[in-house]
């Protein structure tokens, strides 16, 4: 199939280029860099060996998505591009409404232009808000408490009723849980702009010795050890999920929803004291207070993914940690534009 990627030079974007590559797929990328570097295109074409074309464009502009469109007989798009920052949201929501809701209709509607009707969004579990209860299914109730989570859910809705109007459309809506690790030969992995917002590129970072201590986010919440509960999945696990949601889309009409997680929930302290016994370093941390917004646990139940879309985790919580320490060890400033 020829796919449109958009985002693809990011985190997820990159090592779903890598297993699209290497599944035989031919690719074509577009990307505006701003939360990302031309670098990492130039490492999946190393990791693959294969080549593919590039679009340095934005997502509000018009003219660009059509020229894709029109030069390449795209079949489906797989559309990561966005902004994702929870906390950044909630002091630019203008910016993240433009460039996630805009952005996405632009998108849609040049894709039905040019009667390609077949999308996997990158959605976010965030659209669950406070669960009333873990694990987490898809039926769950809807509810975001930040304008990043409102620019998710509003694009679900969105393509929701696009669905409604044109039946012909296939739209697979994944909605990640905690996206960590990296690529095991090292060269791709998560490049966060300045301090990480997330614990796991804050951690990899303190372990290098980048940053001198993790801040550990409250140890009062309701849970085993009283520090928040996530579901960290292998970033290449959440690569291979988008491989299966567009097997399921070639062949289906109709809108679907799936979490993709591992189903189990790990701790910020149980998340330290693996890295380190994984790597042998060390993680200083101290307890300060909650950060405003966060929720005691959050986990997948990945049943649905498992029996429509074949799809589950393979990688275990010793993978992430080796491969995301192997990635920030071998790039301790991520990517830097080397050309
Ligand atoms: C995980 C746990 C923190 C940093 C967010 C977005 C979600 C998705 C993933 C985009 C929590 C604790 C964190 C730190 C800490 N992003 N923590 N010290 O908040 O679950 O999800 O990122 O798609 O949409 O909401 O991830 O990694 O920020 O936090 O103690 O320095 O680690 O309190 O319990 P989160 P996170």
């Amino acid at each position: 199939m020829k796919i449109l990627v958009t985002g693809g030079a990011g985190f997820i974007g990159s090592h779903t280029l890598v297993e699209l590559l290497e599944q035989g797929n031919e690719v074509v990328v577009m990307d505006n860099f701003i939360n990302s570097k031309e670098e990492s295109l130039r490492r999946v074409k190393k990791i693959t060996g294969k080549d593919f074309r590039f679009y340095q464009a934005d997502m509000l502009d018009t003219a660009a998505l059509d020229k894709i469109f029109e030069e390449n007989e795209i079949e489906a798009v797989v559309h990561f591009a966005g902004l994702k920052a929870v906390g950044e949201s909630c002091d630019q929501p203008i910016r993240y409404y433009t460039n996630n809701i805009t952005g996405t209709l632009k998108l849609i509607d040049s894709m039905s232009r040019h009667g390609v009707k077949k999308i996997v969004f990158s959605s976010s579990a965030t659209v669950y808000g406070q669960p009333k209860e873990v694990p987490i299914r898809e039926d769950f109730p809807l509810k975001t408490s930040n304008p990043y989570g409102e620019t998710k859910l509003m694009t679900e809705r969105i393509l929701s009723d696009v669905v409604k109007a044109d039946p012909e459309w296939s739209v697979v809506i994944l909605r990640y849980f905690n996206p960590i690790g990296a690529h095991s030969s090292g060269l791709i992995g998560e490049d966060p702009k300045g301090i990480p917002n997330n614990l796991f590129p804050y951690i990899t970072q303190v372990g290098s010795g980048k940053l001198q201590r993790l801040r550990v986010f409250g140890d009062d919440y309701p849970t085993p050890d009283g520090t928040g509960v996530r579901d960290y999945i292998h970033v290449v696990d959440l690569a291979q999920a988008h491989l299966k949601a567009l097997e399921y889309s070639a062949k289906s009409q109709g809108i679907e929803y799936f979490n993709i997680g591992t189903g189990k929930g790990y701790s910020v302290l149980e998340m330290v004291k693996a890295y380190e016994a994984i790597t042998g370093k060390t993680i200083a941390y101290e307890v300060v207070d909650r950060r405003p917004g966060d929720i005691a646990e959050c986990y997948a139940d990945p049943a649905k993914a498992q029996k429509v879309l074949g799809w589950s985790a393979k990688y275990g919580i010793e993978e992430m940690c080796r491969d995301a320490d192997r990635w920030q060890t071998m790039n301790p400033e991520g990517y830097k534009d080397e050309h």
